[in-house]
């Protein structure tokens, strides 16, 4: 037999599904009346009544079948559970931090961490806050500054590592305001609210240099480490060899701790952690995780939460499952792009964003433009992203109204839950709808909550 090799372009989905779940389909009329029961507010739709969900990557994903053998046997013990000490020695191995504190989210971590540095009056860096961290830096008394690099602020240019932070701007930052007033430099893995765009680790090590110089702790927010990892292994000379582990544990290394969301790369439905090599600050947050999340050994999870983590860190860094999940999602923004609809390029690595603004200039920002594009999604073909714009950031704290930087729809894809047919017919129906976008019209705000209005918001046609 002399056969050539078999070189397929294909990317096979790196699994074979053991147990499924209806999705729901429904009618042009249904959809039409479920929307305008919920307020034309996607946040208030019934899941069933949505035939692909993209609202977040976060807790949405399906767990494998050895995740949910491991909860079968998982120690529910208040005090020193056998399943805290399997999470504890996976979130070692990874980050290499010695103090890990299990949180039930990622933004109890946040919290914990935030209120045990002294931030009253201080000012907090990160490459861009994601809206919780922002929040619970503002609510610890600090201001939240964004700095990303300028590649980071222009959506339509594709670079490599567009959520590095901006060095230039970190240092003029702590010239203007001396280090002894930045209790902590944040970086975001990869930067969700700058378009998933990943952090090259070029960029971490020198931020680590500038914060090591200065004495200020550096934190990584790493919600998206694997997915971070795998982009500095395809995008970074000299990592294409590493492992993903390897550069797990290299980007970990110019950090002093971390906060994580277990529900995007852990793998898992709920559950996060704060972890960190300080024993006296670790000290001080355990304190303060008493009372809010519980016992330092559960921190706000069940064991059986921690047995799902403690497994789903590593197969969030398998390379056959990152390779088709960066894939799944690049392959779509390539038949958007090829049909000429705007998008952020690169497409990241957990969502893909639509430009909204451009692809809807006669809908004017205080319409709605990303949020309509949003609806129509939903009327035309049952799916649900969600809306980065004037509805979620244009309320000001005096009640004016102001455009947002850019109108974004975001389409998160859940972990290891659709397939390329799903994504075929996401692709075919974003091309229709392009097609039929001048029918597209804006929506006003008829109630609404003075913060986070995006949530509970009820608006209507114009
Ligand atoms: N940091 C980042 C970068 C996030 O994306 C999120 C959540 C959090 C922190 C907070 O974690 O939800 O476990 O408390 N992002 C979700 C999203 C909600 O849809 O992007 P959490």
């Amino acid at each position: 037999m002399n056969l050539k090799d078999f070189k397929p372009r294909t990317i096979v989905e790196p699994f074979r599904i053991r147990s499924v779940e209806p999705i729901g389909f429904t009618t042009r009329q249904e959809r039409k009346k479920a929307l305008e029961a919920a307020g034309y507010n996607p946040f208030l739709l019934r899941a069933e009544d949505i035939l692909i969900d993209l609202l977040t990557d976060s807790g949405t994903g399906a767990m494998s079948s050895s995740q949910w053998a491991a909860m079968l046997a998982s120690d529910e013990s208040y005090a020193g559970a056998r399943s805290y000490f399997k999470f504890e020695r996976a979130v070692r191995e990874i980050t290499g931090f010695t103090e890990v504190m299990p949180t039930h989210q990622g933004r109890a971590a946040e919290h914990i961490l935030f209120h045990s540095v002294d931030g009253a009056g201080r000012v907090i860096p990160n490459n861009t806050h994601f809206d919780t961290t922002r929040a619970h830096v503002e609510n610890c008394g600090a201001e939240a500054r964004d700095l990303p690099s300028p590649e980071g602020r222009d959506p339509a240019t594709p670079a490599p590592f567009k959520g590095d932070m901006d060095l230039a701007a970190l240092n003029a930052l702590i010239d203007e305001k001396g280090a002894e007033n930045i209790p902590l430099i944040m970086l975001t893995v990869t930067n969700n609210s700058g378009g998933g765009q990943p952090v090259s680790m070029g960029n971490i090590r020198q931020v680590s240099q500038v914060a090591k110089k200065h004495g200020i702790p550096l934190f990584l927010d790493a919600c998206r480490f694997a997915e971070n990892c795998w982009f500095i292994k395809s995008r970074e000379p000299g990592y294409k060899s590493r492992s993903i582990p390897e550069i797990a544990l290299e980007m970990f290394s110019y950090a002093d701790g971390c906060t994580m969301s277990a529900k995007k790369d852990g793998m898992a439905n709920i559950g996060g952690f704060l972890a960190m090599n300080d024993a006296e600050l670790a000290s001080r947050c355990r304190s303060f995780e008493i009372l809010m999340e519980g016992f330092p050994t559960y921190g706000g999870m069940a064991g059986y939460d921690m047995e799902a983590i403690a497994l789903g860190l590593y197969e969030a860094m398998d390379e056959r499952y990152l390779e088709y999940r960066v894939r799944s999602i690049e392959y779509l923004g390539e038949k958007l792009i090829a049909a000429g609809i705007p998008i952020i390029r690169p497409t990241g690595g957990h969502a893909l964003y639509i430009d909204a603004g451009r692809m809807l200039p006669h809908i004017p920002w205080h319409q709605y433009p990303a949020w309509s594009l949003t609806n129509g999604l939903y009327l035309l073909g049952g799916v649900r992203g969600v809306e980065i714009g004037s509805v979620m950031f244009g309320l000001q704290p005096d009640g004016s109204e102001k455009a947002a930087a850019l109108e974004l729809v975001r389409l998160a894809f859940p972990r290891r839950v659709y397939t390329q047919s799903h994504v075929d017919y996401l692709a075919e129906l974003l091309i229709e709808l392009n097609e039929q976008r001048e029918s597209l019209g804006g929506y006003s705000i008829t109630r609404q909550a003075n913060v986070l209005r995006h949530f509970t918001a009820v608006l209507e046609p114009v």
